[in-house]
């Protein structure tokens, strides 16, 4: 099944969201594959998000990223990196529909709190990147309950 790479960034971990962001991935239906609470390094960060370097926020972008701690997770479902990103929201939170991650948690475009894979593919590098020792194997007996194969 298809896998997004999500990141709890350090404003979502000093403001106590944790819970709240890992809660609406599991109540929907989809599989936490891997997690990791960490540091990032400089050098990290901009590999991260190396598509952005051109960038005039870049600078600030790392070191946003680079600030405090972040929770690096995999999750698995259907068309789980789309709807990840429904769930998270528009980039800009004054965009971000009330309901969604940003559009509840967020202010400033600088300061919302998580990142999700924008395609399959670049959850796939991201995921390479972020757990390169893979992921659990796993599937819940609710699966008939949420999946229809
Ligand atoms: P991510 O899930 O974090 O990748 O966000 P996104 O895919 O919704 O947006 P994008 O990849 O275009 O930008 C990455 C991150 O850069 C955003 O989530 C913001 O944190 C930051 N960012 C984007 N635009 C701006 C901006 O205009 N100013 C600042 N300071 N940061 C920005
Ligand atoms: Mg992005």
């Amino acid at each position: 099944m298809e896998q997004t790479f999500i990141m709890i960034k350090p404003d979502g971990v000093q403001r106590g969201l944790i819970g709240d962001i890992i809660s609406r991935f599991e109540k929907k239906g989809y599989y936490l594959k891997a997690m990791k609470f960490m540091n990032v390094e400089k050098s990290f960060a901009q590999q991260h998000y190396a598509d952005l370097s051109a960038q005039p926020f870049f600078a600030k972008l790392v070191d946003y990223i680079i600030s405090g701690p972040v929770v690096a997770m995999v999750w698995e479902g259907k068309d789980v990196v789309l709807t990840g990103r429904r769930i998270i929201g528009a980039t800009r939170p004054w965009e971000a529909a009330p309901g969604t991650i940003r559009g509840d948690h967020a202010v400033e475009v600088s300061r919302n709190v998580i990142h999700g894979s924008d395609s399959v593919e670049n959850g796939k590098k991201e995921i390479a990147l972020w757990f390169p020792g893979g992921l659990a194997e796993w599937k819940s007996n609710l699966h008939p309950w949420i999946y229809e194969n």
